[in-house]
């Protein structure tokens, strides 16, 4: 199973790998905050996400677009990011029987439910090793200002006493890349797994290459080069040279980078431009269609490429 991009559920799917077979787990996991159908891992119906409080039911559908705002009130609301845990136990030991001893694992997982993800994968086997930041250039923010909470309900002193003040999150710039690794095999040495398993270390060329930020001290914050072709195909599509920096800082040529919810398959394409292999695992039939024919543009053009270079 190599340089294949598989249509399924990567919880079935991976049962399939066998075991110590590929040299590196890159993924963008659903985070469980979403509205959309792949992202909703939880059975509440009374959600933060679908539901409305009986405040926002009484204005009439003001916060209908938005859903109801986290606040802890329900137990079933507090039960989604234990559910997204349990999610994410459902294929954590599965992920560290195919990855090779001292392999790495960098997962993509939403601010709000990633220590969940942690937590399965430590008790799946796994080390956290570090957490990354990926530092974006721009992100959408909305956070109201509550002194105009204030003024439409009329009440201008408090108005004036919270002028500055707003409620929501600051701007969201970094997304967290946890980064795991199966621990190398008992007695040996990190030094002795590279030599018998090709991974466990890193390469300190990835970083000077892509990161922008700072290539003296190899910095765990990640700042790459993101252009326009990296949107469009997905709704949480990552860019392009993140996902190489990734690939290239814990593998070589040749060797295999699993990405198991491979959405428009940003993964396996910067696999394939690195000359690595790949296998990538996607649910959603639509979804799927576009990284097949974007992995099939790519042998396309390299192909061309190839022919250009020989004439
Ligand atoms: C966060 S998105 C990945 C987007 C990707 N980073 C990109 O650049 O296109 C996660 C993807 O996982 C897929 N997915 C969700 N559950 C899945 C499952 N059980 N098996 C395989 N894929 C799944 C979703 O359909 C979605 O496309």
């Amino acid at each position: 199973m190599i340089d294949e991009f598989v249509l399924g559920d990567s919880v079935n799917v991976i049962k399939s790998i066998p075991d110590d077979y590929v040299h590196a787990i890159i993924s963008d996991i659903p985070y469980g905050i979403g509205y959309e159908d792949w992202d909703v891992l939880h059975n509440n119906a009374n959600s933060a996400l679908g539901g409305a409080s009986a405040a926002q039911i009484e204005m009439g559908g003001l916060f209908k677009r938005r859903g109801k705002p986290l606040n802890g009130w329900s137990a079933a609301d507090k039960l989604i990011s234990l559910e997204y845990q349990n999610w994410c136990g459902l294929w954590a030991s599965d992920w560290l029987r195919v990855l090779k001893p001292g392999g790495s694992c960098f997962v993509f997982a939403g601010r709000r439910y990633s220590h969940r993800c942690v937590v399965a994968l430590e008790d799946g086997g796994f080390t956290l090793k570090d957490v990354l930041a990926w530092e974006k250039s721009s992100a959408p923010h909305r956070a109201q200002r509550i002194s105009e909470i204030y003024k439409r309900r009329g009440d201008n002193r408090n108005s004036l006493k919270w002028k500055g003040w707003r409620v929501a999150n600051l701007r969201p710039l970094f997304e967290p890349i946890l980064w795991f690794q199966k621990p190398y095999r008992i007695g040996g040495t990190i030094a002795d797994n590279m030599l018998e398993y090709g991974v466990g270390a890193w390469n300190e060329q990835a970083l000077e290459t892509y990161n922008l930020n700072d290539e003296s001290t190899y910095s765990n914050v990640l700042k790459v080069k993101a252009d326009k072709n990296d949107r469009g195909l997905h709704s949480t599509q990552k860019p392009l040279k993140l996902m190489e920096c990734l690939i290239s800082l814990v593998t070589k040529k040749g060797q295999i980078v699993l990405d198991p919810f491979a959405g428009s398959g940003t993964t396996c394409v910067a696999a394939k431009c690195l000359d690595r292999r790949y296998i990538g695992i996607e649910i959603d039939e639509k979804i799927f269609n576009i990284a097949k024919k974007r992995l099939s543009d790519l042998v396309k053009q390299s192909s061309f490429r190839e022919f250009v270079a020989t004439v």
